[in-house]
């Protein structure tokens, strides 16, 4: 692979990476030797701080990052006993997320590049959600079918290689995860809203409620959680203009709500890596983000694979949310030389296609 900044340098022997991660709400740091083992990895949560928000409130989370990085670098370097000069290169995760987020991050990488002298890495926070899955099988997991659902993406890859993706689809308006979390604050429960959901569905019964599944028979790869949340609001709380009552928000009733709106959710997201399998003819799934540590997902992942004789890999639970372990991307970015400038900036929004930049 080609890119501007390519330079064929072999990563130094005996040197290791520090990934830094900062896009949305958690301040992370990891330091991974050559071999993918993480020897630290270190993620101070926010969630405390936007919980009476019910989301992520973008101002806050730059604050707060500003004040965790320096503690959260120094932390991920003293517990896996190394000095910054151990360092041979700095991973950042530069897009897709919150501006404000991405830069914190990015400003204390570029300054370690630069007063180190190493070279600086851009991580894609949605690849790298997908490479954790190659750490959680400790070899080489590509060419696969890649799918990270997350708080902010629903996004289905065909992976060619660890940097080559070519998204095969998305969703149109919101990502499951943030289904989630709205869902959750309709039904009264804190944010983030998919452990809740998950807890309180074990309750309740998942066919007292038939919850739309948008775009599941359609041959397109994409998804549409918005009216899947209207759907769920109005069965709690009465639809506009209606005679009819809801029926009271009893526990039981949240429980059944909540049951019944996670498996519309997960017959939607194991339907369209059904149909990406099919179409890419790959043998292999790959799936990452924070909703992957959902476990009837994971079983109903697990069901999918043995039905078409492929193989499965999630990404471990720890490794679902956001955290800078899988930051070691940066490992086969370095090795492809493509690494970045210092005048390198943030790319909020999503990037289609990969930009090595
Ligand atoms: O990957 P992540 O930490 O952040 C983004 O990059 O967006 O994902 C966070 C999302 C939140 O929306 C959260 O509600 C959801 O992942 N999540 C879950 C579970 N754990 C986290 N959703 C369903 N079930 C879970 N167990
Ligand atoms: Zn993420």
């Amino acid at each position: 692979m080609t890119s501007p900044f390519s330079q064929s340098i072999e990563p130094p022997a005996g040197k290791f990476l520090l990934a830094i991660e900062s896009s949305c709400d958690e301040t992370a740091a990891a330091v991974i030797d050559r071999d993918r083992r993480v020897l630290s990895s270190v993620v101070a949560t926010q969630h405390e701080l936007h919980e009476r928000f019910g989301g992520v409130v973008p101002e806050i989370a730059s604050r707060a990052h500003l004040e965790r990085i320096l503690p959260v670098i120094d932390e991920a370097l003293r517990r896996s006993n190394m000095r910054l000069t151990d360092l041979g290169a700095i991973a950042v995760a530069t897009h897709p997320g919150l501006v404000g987020s991405l830069l914190v991050g990015l400003t204390a990488a570029k300054t370690l590049a630069l007063v180190l002298d190493i070279p600086l890495l851009a991580i894609n926070h949605i690849e790298a959600h997908i490479y954790a899955c190659r750490m959680a099988a400790g070899r080489d997991v590509f060419p696969a079918v890649g799918f990270v659902v997350s708080g902010g993406h629903s996004n289905l890859y065909d992976c060619v290689s660890p940097v080559e993706f070519e998204l095969l689809g998305s969703t149109t308006d919101d990502a499951a995860g943030e289904a989630f979390d709205k869902v959750a604050q309709i039904l009264g429960l804190e944010y983030p809203g998919g452990p809740q959901i998950e807890v309180i569905a074990k309750k309740g019964d998942p066919k007292a409620i038939h919850f739309p599944r948008t775009f599941l028979n359609d041959a397109r790869l994409d998804f549409s959680f918005s009216g899947l949340k209207t759907a769920v609001l109005y069965a709690a709380r009465g639809t506009p203009g209606a005679r009819a009552q809801p029926l009271p928000l009893t526990p039981q009733r949240i429980a059944d709500l909540a049951a019944s709106f996670q498996a519309a959710v997960i017959d939607i997201l194991i339907g369209k890596c059904d149909q990406a399998l099919k179409r890419t003819g790959r043998n292999t799934l790959l799936v990452g983000g924070g909703v992957a540590a959902n476990t009837l997902f994971r079983h109903r992942l697990n069901e999918l694979a043995s039905h078409r004789k492929i193989e499965l890999i999630i990404a471990e639970r720890e490794h679902c949310t956001d955290n800078a372990a899988m930051g070691a991307l940066g490992w086969e970015l370095w090795e492809r030389g493509l690494t970045s400038p210092l005048d390198l900036d943030v790319k909020p929004g999503l990037v289609r296609n990969r930009n090595p930049a």
